[in-house]
């Protein structure tokens, strides 16, 4: 009984799960404790390697981990917090640190390192009071871990972007990519260009929702009403000191040749128009063009010194230039075959003139299109082929793919979120994403730098949106860029996470409250067994008008498949019909069979076009030939920003082997999403 007893304690502490975020690559727990009553005398062992900067950012580290620490230069022999610089082989970042009875060790190899092995000690402070006496030893899994902040759509402020780089050094993020410029505004003073933030930082509503769908117009700074704003240069130069302090670098975004608006608006000649068109591709047969961004990106690399500057790249139109004779007249003059090469031409362009700076691009994966710039980063977006394609072809990239890095869209059950994009993007799925699995060749997974979240900012006006939307999963981007995939389980992450948000709540952050977490679609977890399950269906409506081929699911098969769908259309669950028919299929349950309902849910998400039927009729046959109509379910369909999920159905008694379901597409034309139809 003994014997049980003690073997159960021993086997619980050797289980006791790791609880740092990210977790490190080794965690052991070791016997005895640490008093930090009486505070922890710090001991930065000289190095002529050292920087009096390095000296003040420890400091300032070790003054943050929660313990009054009080400097000391002769080596104490208890109660230290001992920092050993240049040691080992732990990489630019990584760590050993050992808590005993008599003090707290941190070695590295470089500065970095020391720094994440402080916010490791932070987090054990964190929750422990004594210290457990354990040994660590840690190193990120990839060199690039970031977050883009999307301030183009709606400003955010110099004190808010410090506020998340204090989060992000806290969980070992290092690359802070800021999307200053977009159609929404710009957000960078630049000396030689006033304009773009005395009037493309400005516009009168407020809401991006309002400015997009209504006129799209930009006021002059000052004017009565005018929102928006903008960093001035100081601004930019303490936020990259800032960010520099704690081991994190800001990559600028100034977008080119798409996403111009703002630039066209101010400067028209630079669009092959030479007027506004409410479009944001620049004119690249003109050399004003390049003259204005190389002007820009001038002043850009004086005041941050990352090596990376991003290019945009992403989603030009390219209508305007097969039109422009300057634009046809540089493709001739150039031998370019087309857009796509003409925008090659720009990017290839431009990055030889920053790198001839010493700084190299990064671009959206669109800079693919027309051939890649012999040197240029890929930032890959609409999925991990770009990304894969230029890996493969030598050069390195970033993961960000749309499907689990896009965390504009909602992170629970949508009609408990606050509007935005649409899809559903719960911290599992985030987590979940892994930039290389082992079916990525190896020299391929070499070229992945790392990972980043991006939050674009159209549907989130307000700073604690953004909070919400960004934490905590950005936290899950945070582990997936650091820790190595043996040490990732979701649960326990989870539990982590949800420490994390607490504490950041007691904070004054606005995480989302993942304590408090909906979870999937219920309808989703489990197939649904039904008496039309595996059963034919037909589509009556004309073949140009049945499911879309984007959103076909399974097939003939979705609607008796069994299975349901989640919070997002683009599950590969739900079937999308655009066709004026709307829904009418009959499903044979190949005999005569005693029935007691039929239903099939719709989903309505309006930003997208996804709306609900005006009306559903139900009828049902024993022979294929006559049918009885047993149901006419009428249905306002009122415009609503939030989504909702509704069943629409028939219960009572009939025998029937054929069931014809007809839903009826509303005035407003878009899709009819379902997922099954439910025969019992
Ligand atoms: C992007 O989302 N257009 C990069
Ligand atoms: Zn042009």
């Amino acid at each position: 009984m003994l014997l049980c007893a003690t073997l159960f304690i021993a086997t619980t502490t050797m289980a006791q799960p790791n609880p740092i975020t990210p977790a490190p690559l080794l965690f052991e727990w070791e016997e005895g404790e640490l008093d930090i009553d009486k505070g922890l005398k710090l001991y930065i062992e000289e190095n002529d390697e050292f920087t009096a900067e390095d000296y003040l950012r420890l400091e300032a580290a070790a003054s943050q981990v929660g313990v009054a620490v009080k400097r000391v230069y002769k080596e104490p022999k208890s109660r230290y917090l001992r920092l050993r610089f240049g040691y080992g082989n732990f990489g630019e970042e990584g760590y050993a640190m050992t808590i005993d009875r008599s003090g707290v060790t941190i070695t590295a190899t470089y500065g970095a390192g020391l720094y994440y092995g402080l916010q490791t000690l932070r987090q054990i402070v964190e929750q422990y009071d004594p210290l457990p006496c354990c040994h660590i030893e840690d190193k990120p899994s990839f060199a690039y871990r970031g977050v883009l902040i999307d301030i183009s759509r709606h400003f955010r402020s110099k004190e808010f972007l410090m506020r998340q780089i204090d989060m992000m050094a806290r969980l070992k993020m290092n690359r802070l990519h800021l999307h200053l410029t977009d159609a929404a505004g710009w957000r960078i003073e630049i000396d030689a260009y006033p304009e773009l933030t005395s009037f493309a930082a400005w516009r009168k509503p407020a809401t991006w929702k309002e400015w997009w769908y209504g006129e799209r117009g930009y006021v002059t700074e000052g004017t009565e009403g005018a929102y928006g704003g903008y960093l001035t240069k100081e601004d930019a130069r303490e936020l990259v000191a800032y960010a520099a302090d704690r081991y994190i670098t800001i990559i600028p975004e100034i977008e080119m040749p798409g996403h111009s608006d703002e630039v066209i608006a101010t400067y028209p000649h630079l669009a092959c128009t030479n007027k506004n068109p409410r479009q944001g591709d620049l004119c690249i047969g003109k050399e004003a063009t390049f003259e204005m961004m190389q002007t820009i990106l001038s002043e850009i690399i004086e005041i941050f010194p990352s090596e990376y500057i991003h290019i945009g790249g992403d989603e030009a139109g390219k209508g305007d230039w097969a039109q422009c004779d300057d634009c046809k007249r540089r493709m001739a003059e150039e031998g370019l075959a087309g857009v796509d090469e003409l925008q090659s031409y720009m990017i290839h362009r431009i990055e030889m003139w920053l790198n001839e700076r010493g700084r190299q691009i990064i671009g959206w994966d669109e800079i693919l299109q027309g051939g890649l710039a012999p040197n240029a980063t890929v930032m890959s977006w609409r999925g991990e082929e770009g990304g894969l394609a230029a890996a493969a072809a030598g050069h390195d990239v970033v993961m960000s793919p749309h499907g689990y890095c896009y965390i504009d869209a909602p992170q629970d059950a949508p009609y408990s979120q606050p509007e935005s994009i649409g899809g559903y993007l719960p911290l599992e799925r985030v987590y979940s994403y892994n930039p290389t699995p082992d079916t990525m060749p190896s020299d391929v997974a070499l070229r992945v730098l790392g990972v980043q979240a991006n939050l674009w900012a159209e549907f989130i006006v307000t700073d604690e949106h953004y909070e919400h939307m960004l934490w905590p999963r950005a936290i899950a981007i945070a582990e997936i860029g650091w820790s190595q995939r043996d040490v990732m389980h979701y649960s326990e992450f989870r539990e982590r996470a949800i420490r994390i948000v607490d504490a950041m709540i007691e904070e004054g952050y606005s995480p989302f409250d993942l304590k408090n977490e909906i979870g999937n679609r219920p309808e989703s977890k489990a197939d649904v067994e039904h008496l039309a399950r595996g059963k034919r269906v037909e589509y009556l409506m004309p073949s140009s008008y049945q499911y879309a081929p984007k959103y076909a699911a399974a097939g003939d098969a979705t609607l008796t498949d069994g299975k349901r769908g989640t919070w997002t259309y683009a599950d590969g669950r739900w079937q999308g019909f655009l066709g004026r028919g709307g829904v009418d299929v009959i499903i044979d349950l190949e005999e005569v069979t005693a029935i007691h309902s039929i239903a099939a849910d719709f989903m309505q998400i309006c930003g997208p076009g996804v709306f609900m039927p005006c009306l559903v009729e139900i009828a049902i046959s024993e022979d294929g030939k006559n049918y009885t109509k047993i149901a006419d379910i009428e249905h306002e369909v009122v415009v609503d920003e939030l989504p909702s999920f509704k069943s629409f159905g028939w219960e009572g008694e009939a025998q029937a082997r054929y069931i014809r379901y007809k839903a009826h597409r509303s005035r407003y034309s878009g899709f009819l999403f379902t997922d099954e139809i439910v025969v019992r």
